[in-house]
C-alpha cells in the first residue's frame, strides 16, 4: 500500500493515525501535503485524550474500534508498539491493507539527528552520567543539516518529521534556531526534547516555530536535582515559565509535552508536577525511569561490573531491571522497532542503534551523506549484533519502561 492508495481511501472514509507522536506528527505533515485530510488522532494515554494535538483531536481507539471498520481507515503510528495495535485491530474486525496500515509501511525510517554532541547535565541514568566513555563532541552545522535533510526527504520522502535529538541537549547548538527553520522550510516537522535547565535564551528557537517540545524531567524540587544530575531546580522551574509565555507569545500551535521519569517514594512530586502542567497548559506523559543506555542493561543481566551512578539510579527505580527483563523476555519474540531508528551524529556517523551508546559501535563505515539508503536498509538485515540482541530481549526493554498501562497496573503513580 503507498500513499495513492491512502487517498483513495480517504475518499470515501475518514482517516485516523493511531499514535500522537513523533511518527503522528511525521505521518500527518505528510498526508497534508498530499491534500488528504486526517480526521484525528488515537492514542490510548489518557492525558492525550481529549486534547487537541496540531489542530486534531484526540480520541480513545475503542471510540473507533467500536464502530464498523468501513467507515474509517486507520494508520498507525505507533513508533514502538505498531505490532500490538495491529493485533488489537484484527481483533475489532479491522482486516491489514483493507482497513488499516502501519506507518512503518510507508516511511523507512525515523531520523534522530543528534545536532549537539554533548550535554550540560550528568543524569545518573544517562550515559551522559552514567558511563565514562563518550564520542567526540561537537555540533551539526546548519549548513550540513540542511544537506542531511535534503537526503532524507529525496530518500524517504514520507518522513514528514525529525527528531534534533539522541542522547545530546539540542538547545547548546548554537544553530537551532536556523536549524529549525530549515526543517520548516523544507516541509519537515521539528521535534526538541531538551532538559532546560540550563541558562541559555531560547527565544529565537521557539520564534522558528518547531513543530514539537518536549521537556523532560524527573521529580520535583529536591528530588529533581538528584536524578537530573546537575540540573537546578529553580533555573528549570524558571524556564518552564519562560517556554510558556515564549509559546503564547510566538508560537501557540506548538505541542509542548512534559515528560516525566518515575522514580519511587515521590508522589508528591508528581502531584505538584501535574498542578504545574495544568497551570502551564502542557501535556504531561509519564514513564517508568529506565537505566539508558541498553550497554548498562546488559550489563546488570551478566552480572558485570556498572558505575556507581547506574547503582544509584537501580536504588531509585521503581521498575527495575530483572522486572522489566522479565517482561521483556516474555516478548522477544516481538519485532524490534528501532530498527527502523537511524540515530546520525552531529558529525555524520550512523550509529548501529540509538538505544545502544558505545561509540564503537557504527552500522556503516561511511557517512551519511554518502551511504545511499538501501545500503543502510542491508546492513540493518544483516546485523549479527540485532541477532544477538534480540536472542536476550534487550531490544524489548526500554518499552517496557515506556509502557503506560504498566505504570497503571502497578500502580507506580497516586492514585486519585
Ligand atoms: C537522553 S535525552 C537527550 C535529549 C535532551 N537532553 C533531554 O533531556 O530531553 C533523550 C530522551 O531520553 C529520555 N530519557 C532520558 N533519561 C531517561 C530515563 N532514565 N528513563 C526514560 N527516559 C529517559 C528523555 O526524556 C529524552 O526524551
Ligand atoms: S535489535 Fe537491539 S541493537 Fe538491533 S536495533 Fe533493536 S535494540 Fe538496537
Amino acid at each position: 500500500m503507498n500513499i495513492n492508495d491512502i487517498v483513495k481511501v480517504a475518499e470515501t472514509r475518514d482517516i485516523y493515525l493511531w499514535g500522537a507522536r513523533q511518527l503522528g506528527f511525521s505521518m500527518l505533515n505528510s498526508f497534508s501535503k498530499e491534500g488528504l485530510n486526517v480526521k484525528g488522532f488515537l492514542d490510548s494515554s489518557p492525558n492525550l485524550q481529549g486534547k487537541i494535538v496540531l489542530g486534531r483531536p484526540v480520541l480513545n481507539p475503542d471510540d473507533i474500534l467500536s464502530k464498523p471498520p468501513e467507515d474509517n481507515f486507520i494508520v498507525i503510528t505507533s513508533g514502538f508498539y505498531a505490532p500490538e495495535i495491529s493485533d488489537c485491530c484484527r481483533k475489532h474486525g479491522f482486516s491489514h491493507e483493507q482497513d488499516f496500515v502501519a506507518a512503518q509501511e510507508l516511511q523507512t525510517f525515523d531520523y534522530q539527528i543528534d545536532i549537539s554532541g554533548s550535554c550540560n547535565l550528568k543524569c545518573i541514568s544517562c550515559p551522559r552520567g552514567n558511563l565514562t566513555r563518550h564520542a567526540k563532541p561537537g555540533f551539526m552545522t546548519a549548513d550540513v543539516f540542511s544537506k542531511v535533510l535534503d537526503k532524507i526527504v529525496h530518500e524517504d520522502p514520507m518522513a514528514g518529521a525529525v527528531a534534533l535529538y539522541n542522547w545530546g541537549e539540542p538547545l547548546l547548538n548554537p544553530q537551532l534556531p536556523e536549524i529549525v527553520g530549515i526543517c520548516n522550510k523544507k516541509g519537515v516537522n521539528a521535534a526538541i526534547s531538551s532538559n532546560l535547565s540550563l541558562k541559555k535564551d531560547f527565544t529565537d528557537t521557539i520564534k522558528a516555530k518547531p513543530t514539537w517540545f518536549r521537556v523532560s524531567t524527573s521529580g520535583y524540587g529536591a528530588s529533581y536535582e538528584i536524578t537530573h544530575t546537575g540540573g537546578k531546580w529553580d533555573l528549570f522551574l524558571n524556564n518552564m515559565y519562560k517556554l510558556r509565555d515564549l509559546r503564547e507569545q510566538f508560537h501557540p500551535q506548538m505541542n509542548t509535552e512534559v515528560f516525566y521519569h518515575i522514580y519511587k517514594d515521590r508522589d508528591e512530586d508528581y502531584k505538584q508536577m501535574a498542578e504545574l502542567c495544568d497551570s502551564l497548559n502542557f501535556t504531561l506523559r509519564v514513564r517508568h525511569a529506565a537505566i539508558a543506555p541498553l550497554d548498562n542493561i546488559e550489563a546488570i543481566i551478566k552480572g558485570a561490573p556498572v558505575t556507581e551512578a547506574v547503582k544509584k539510579t537501580q536504588s531509585l527505580q521503581t521498575l527495575s531491571v530483572p522486572e522489566a527483563m522479565e517482561i521483556a523476555r516474555e516478548n522477544k519474540e516481538l519485532p524490534c522497532p528501532y530498527t527502523r531508528c537511524l540515530w546520525i551524529t552531529w558529525d555524520l556517523k550512523i550509529m548501529h542503534c540509538m538505544e545502544w551508546y558505545n561509540p564503537d559501535m557504527v552500522l556503516t563505515e561511511t557517512n551519511f551523506l554518502d551511504t545511499p539508503i538501501e545500503d543502510i536498509l542491508n546492513a540493518r538485515s544483516n546485523s549479527s549484533f540485532c541477532k544477538y540482541c534480540q536472542s536476550e530481549g534487550i531490544h524489548r526493554c526500554f518499552l517496557v519502561y515506556g509502557d503506560e498501562s504498566l505504570i497503571e497496573k502497578r500502580k507506580s503513580l497516586p492514585q486519585n
